[in-house]
């Protein structure tokens, strides 16, 4: 059965106070709508449809570039769920299957559980709602069940005080075959509370066409939705929270877990040890027994097995750490490939290079990349060993096995096992420093005499 997912992203979302339409704030590093799509892939949807409003360009360019084949279609005035899930017939015309309606403000839906809903529908139902059980109905549409039978919603607004008392709450997903549910949009009207054409009017439609609708119940913490600022602060937290959890359960030590943040595609591999204060930023991936440790900093990189990164270390994006490679203290890394064994241990800049395996990149060490218009790769030969406070001019090449005198400016290539040099020659002038010394104090002697 093919599967097509809607994702209502229209809406302003006016209570965020940001000039940055509401389902583009981010949580783990990812704009909520990338979430939602998300869920969407992890039941792998053939079809995407966003449903575009207030800042349709952003929203579009954001989820394109996440997903280059997901379809867009603009909602221009915002007449309620129902409407704006009509917006996406013209899209699916041709599609025949099952479809679910997500939103772009909700992004914890786990496919699992859009899973459950297929399975449900595909016993013979003719819609099939995702609830869950609210601590605080507040202002929830409810679900008005019988056994095991959805009868129908009733929005907050619209229900009486004895339906208030339900805490079954709808979530707005929705599962529906697609062709049943553009039909069953066509018949909804908007003589309600709001004036809106209601996405969960199909429900009450699909019964008085003799089809059975049934609910779903998924955990709260799922169907959490943000609409202001504090409401993306609970969510973040919320996602740490899992995030943390899974790790641990998935075989990686959490040194002090409340301090690390993972983003929402970290992937990691066994017997890693992540000490605090760790921050991952999207795209990274680690093998097992690596060992990230304290404040440091990682994103768009790749740490191989029993690589050391840190503490103080930063990996951005482009970094890539072969097996047992070492990157220490105060070490920034972006666009390099440090190979197996080498080593930059100290306070260093390693950007735009190739580090051939068992280097040594002594501390103070700086790939000069950019000379303000272009930039440029350097290339560090196997087994090569920089010395301490080298500058590397790009682009420039040290062989295998070659050597660089502390303190160099190499801007010339260092040929295979030779010593660069580039520094100005040491001369001793004996006595002098005693001689100047005694001289300044007499200076100093005479001045708090007068
Ligand atoms: C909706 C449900 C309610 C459910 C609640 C869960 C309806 C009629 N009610 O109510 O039963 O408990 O969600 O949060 O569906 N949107 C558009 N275009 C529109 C209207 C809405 O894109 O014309 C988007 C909004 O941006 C928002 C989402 O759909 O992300 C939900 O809309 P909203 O108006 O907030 O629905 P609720 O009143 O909360
Ligand atoms: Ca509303």
């Amino acid at each position: 059965m093919s599967i097509a997912v809607i994702i209502l992203a229209a809406g302003m979302g006016s209570r965020m106070k940001s000039d940055t339409p509401k389902v583009l704030h981010e949580i783990a590093g990812a704009p909520m709508l990338v979430h939602a799509m998300r869920a969407a892939s992890g039941i792998a949807a053939e079809k995407t449809v966003i449903i575009t409003g207030h800042g349709a360009d952003k929203v579009t360019a954001t989820a394109r570039d996440y997903n280059e084949d997901v379809i867009t279609a603009n909602q221009d005035e915002q007449k309620g769920t129902g409407h704006a899930v009509q917006q996406a017939a013209p899209a699916l015309q041709d599609f025949d299957g099952d479809v679910i309606v997500l939103y772009g403000d909700t992004p914890f839906i786990q496919p699992e559980t859009l899973q459950t809903m297929l399975d449900k529908k595909a016993k013979g139902h003719g819609v099939v709602v995702l609830g869950f059980h609210a601590a605080n109905p507040a202002r929830y549409g409810r679900l008005i069940t019988n056994g095991d039978q959805l009868d129908a919603i009733v929005e907050y607004k619209d229900a009486t005080e004895a339906q208030r008392e339900i805490d079954f709450c709808n979530s707005g997903v929705i599962c529906a075959d697609a062709k049943l549910l553009f039909s069953l949009l066509d018949d909804v009207k908007n003589d309600n509370a709001s004036e809106e054409y209601y996405l969960t009017d199909v429900v009450d439609l699909a019964r008085t066409r003799g089809l059975t609708c049934a609910a779903i119940a998924c955990d709260e913490a799922e169907t959490m939705g943000v609409n202001s600022r504090v409401d993306l602060a609970v969510a973040e937290v919320a996602f740490q929270t899992k995030a943390r959890r899974d790790a641990m359960e998935n075989g990686i030590t959490l040194v002090a877990a409340e301090t690390v943040w993972f983003a929402y595609d970290t992937l990691i591999g066994r017997d890693v040890i992540i000490e605090p204060n760790v921050v991952f930023g999207p795209d990274v991936t680690i093998e097992n027994n690596a060992t990230i440790r304290a404040f440091s900093h990682l994103e768009g990189c790749h740490v191989s097995k029993d690589a050391v990164v840190g503490p103080y270390a930063r990996l951005r994006p482009g970094a890539e750490l072969a097996n047992g490679a070492k990157v220490g203290n105060f070490v920034e890394i972006k666009a390099a490939q440090i190979g197996e064994g080498a080593k930059v241990s100290h306070l260093s800049y390693i950007g735009d290079a190739d580090v051939g395996s068992e280097a040594n990149i002594g501390a103070g060490t700086i790939t000069c990349n950019y000379d303000g218009v272009f930039k440029h790769r350097t290339q560090i030969g196997q087994r090569a060993f920089i010395g301490s406070n080298t500058m590397l001019i790009a682009p420039v090449r040290v062989g295998d096995d070659a050597m660089t005198g502390s303190g160099s400016v190499i801007t010339r290539d260092v040929p295979d096992e030779a010593l660069a040099l580039a520094r100005a020659k040491q001369e001793n002038k004996l006595g002098l420093a005693l001689r100047m010394m005694n001289k300044l104090r007499a200076a100093k002697a005479a001045l708090q005499k007068d």
